[in-house]
């Protein structure tokens, strides 16, 4: 009997860990996005956001690298600005510009949180309530400036005491994340 129970219980475990853990977004990349999302992504693709793996090859830069006390180097594989120049590096997104080369740069989700969960959710059903699919992972960023300041502040380089340009207005930056269209529908 205490064998089973032990048995048991250790099934119970195992079941909660599922449950606690399956249920985890990952992150799918901007073009799953586009799909559904078009004019969106492509206000976003004009941005430097969407570039910004870019900026740490050697010879892109260097005269704002070397402002910001770095030397002029190969930086594409670096974990330290992987963190804030790829989408979901170290959190099960971004490895490698080979094995994964669609979450480069500073993507839809960086800003919407990882989208596998919501986007079905999406999918499923257009009139879906936001409460739902921000159960799902699903951010809005003007409530959430503490994910901007991830980035845009901490141990970033490019801050506002190397330039006043890297200066983060919350309000005036949202704005120049991408163009914003009116929704068919409040959710
Ligand atoms: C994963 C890190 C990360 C997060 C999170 C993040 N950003 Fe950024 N953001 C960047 C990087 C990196 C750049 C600059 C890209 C470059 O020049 O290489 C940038 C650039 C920008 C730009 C300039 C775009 C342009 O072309 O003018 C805006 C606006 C911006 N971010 C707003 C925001 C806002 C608002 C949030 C929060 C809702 C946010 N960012 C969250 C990393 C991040
Ligand atoms: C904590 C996050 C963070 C880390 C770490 C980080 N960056 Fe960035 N980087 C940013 C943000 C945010 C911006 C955009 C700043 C802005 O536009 O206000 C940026 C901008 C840049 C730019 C463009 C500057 C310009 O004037 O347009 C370059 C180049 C760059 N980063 C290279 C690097 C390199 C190389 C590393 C690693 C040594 C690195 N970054 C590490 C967040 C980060
Ligand atoms: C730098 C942050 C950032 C990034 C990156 C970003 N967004 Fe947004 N997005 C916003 C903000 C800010 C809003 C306005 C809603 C709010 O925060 O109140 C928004 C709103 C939206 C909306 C609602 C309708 C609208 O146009 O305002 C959609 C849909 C959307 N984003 C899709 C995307 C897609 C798709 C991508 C990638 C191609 C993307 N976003 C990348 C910040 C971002
Ligand atoms: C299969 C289509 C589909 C996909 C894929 C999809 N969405 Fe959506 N999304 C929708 C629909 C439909 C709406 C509601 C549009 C409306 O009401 O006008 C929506 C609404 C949104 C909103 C606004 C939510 C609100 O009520 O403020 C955001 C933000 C958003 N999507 C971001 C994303 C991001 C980021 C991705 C990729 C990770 C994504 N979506 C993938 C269909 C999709």
């Amino acid at each position: 009997m205490k064998k089973i129970i032990g048995f048991v219980s250790v099934l119970f475990v195992m079941a909660l860990f599922v449950a606690t853990y399956a249920n985890a977004a990952e992150y799918i990349g901007a073009k799953k996005c586009k799909a559904c999302h078009m004019k969106q992504f492509k206000s976003w693709s004009e941005t430097s956001m969407a570039k910004s793996f870019d900026n740490l090859k050697a010879g892109v830069m260097v005269a704002e690298k070397k402002k910001a006390g770095l030397e002029d180097k190969d930086y594409t594989t670096d974990p330290k600005c992987l963190k804030c120049h790829t989408t979901g590096y170290g959190k099960g997104g971004f490895v490698s510009m080979e094995k994964t080369p669609d979450l480069a740069g500073v993507q839809c989700e960086m800003c919407h949180g990882a989208g596998s969960e919501y986007s079905a959710l999406m999918k499923k059903d257009k009139n879906f309530k936001l409460a739902d699919a921000k159960a799902q992972g699903l951010i809005i960023p003007s409530e959430d400036e503490k994910g901007c300041m991830s980035c845009h502040g901490g141990d970033s380089p490019f801050v506002e005491k190397v330039d006043a340009k890297y200066k983060f207005d919350f309000k005036d930056r949202l704005k120049k994340t991408h163009e914003h269209f009116p929704l068919k529908q409040q959710h």
